[in-house]
């Protein structure tokens, strides 16, 4: 077939091994994802090192299981998409590795994507009537960014974080509380226990500007927990998962009134969290906007996202080339 309809997405380029297949960028047949969180959680953080060996396990079951979920056989793939940064350099080349390999196995065309792009068409998936220009916040372990969509392929980044990213501080906040790994979904739960208005900890930039900055918040944390070592931990969590959630969202519905934007929408694993996704869609109400939030496995790492970003990649460029390097530092 010459449309290149069926595409098969890989993603590796953290801690999840993912494979999907999604047809014309819009409808998921299926989508693996096999999470190693298990492998990394006794050291507090992802292991590079551990992470490339376990996609190199893992990948070629997952593959087959994307292919066999979606009723199809390998022969029914049009072309192969895989992330291609950024993220870590081992892992990405395992993933890159396999969709050339893949690929060429098949005869049918390789693409790489840009995993960022790929949270960006997350939304798309569940909800391709969304309207245009979108203010989308990224927020997730290694981005955290506000991004004006204005077309498929067409986006500006508006502002970014000039230190930690949001996900980096829950992360990092959950370690220092000694509440385990990974942060996020940890903070999220034990947040439903505490007072959001407990401590009073910083907002920095909120009201200045589009880049934002966490780790000043995160040493508030640290500072506050030594000064009083028996506050309650669950306080501490809504507190600082209240003061991120305010500074992400303030900026969001400032950025959509000043860009002209038709709603916001959030993408990234950050975007799994109780608290942010109650107040964005609050703040859209308020303003009278689409507020568009993803289910929550289509906010964190999962390859139909890449499948979709490389559809439309593949439809505007074209194939990659063969010798497309995986880059870890790639940007949108
Ligand atoms: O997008 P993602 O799956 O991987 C990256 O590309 O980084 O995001 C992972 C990040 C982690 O920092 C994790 O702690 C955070 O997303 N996260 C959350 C929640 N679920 C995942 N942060 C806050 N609340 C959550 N419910
Ligand atoms: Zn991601």
């Amino acid at each position: 077939m010459s449309d290149f309809s069926q595409i098969l997405g890989i993603e590796t380029s953290c801690d999840e091994t993912a494979a999907a297949i999604v047809v014309s960028g819009q409808t998921v047949r299926s989508s693996v994802v096999s999470s190693q969180i298990e492998l990394h959680a006794r050291f507090g953080g992802v292991v590079p090192e551990i992470a490339s060996r376990a996609h190199v396990e893992l990948l070629t079951p997952v593959v087959a299981q994307a292919v066999v979920e979606a009723g199809m056989e390998n022969s029914d793939v049009h072309a192969v998409a895989a992330t291609y940064g950024p993220g870590l350099i081992g892992s990405l080349l395992v993933g890159v590795s396999a969709a050339k390999a893949l690929a060429l196995v098949w005869d049918v065309p390789f693409v790489g994507v840009n995993h960022l792009e790929g949270h960006l068409y997350a939304a798309f998936l569940e909800e391709p009537s969304l309207e245009l220009p979108l203010m989308v916040l990224l927020v997730s372990g290694g981005h955290t960014m506000l991004v004006n969509m204005k077309g498929p392929g067409d986006y500006e980044i508006i502002g970014s974080t000039v230190d930690d990213a949001a996900g980096e501080a829950y992360d990092k906040v959950a370690r220092y509380l000694g509440l385990g790994y990974p942060g996020g979904p940890i903070i999220d739960e034990l947040a439903n226990e505490g007072d959001p208005t407990a401590i009073d900890f910083p907002r920095a930039m909120r009201n200045d500007g589009y880049d934002f900055s966490f780790s000043g918040l995160k040493t508030s944390v640290v500072n506050h927990v030594r000064k009083h070592p028996d506050v309650d931990a669950a306080d501490v969590a809504a507190s600082f998962q209240e003061a991120v959630s305010d500074v992400l969202v303030a900026k969001a519905r400032r950025a959509a009134k000043e860009y002209g934007s038709k709603g916001i929408c959030i993408g990234g694993g950050v975007a799994a969290n109780s608290r942010l996704r109650e107040a964005v869609l609050d703040a859209c109400v308020e303003d009278g906007i689409q507020g568009f939030l993803p289910s929550r496995a289509m906010c964190t790492d999962n390859a139909a996202m890449i499948a979709a970003a490389g559809w439309y990649r593949l439809h505007s460029d074209g194939p990659s080339r063969i010798d497309l390097g995986a880059n870890p530092s790639l940007s949108l």
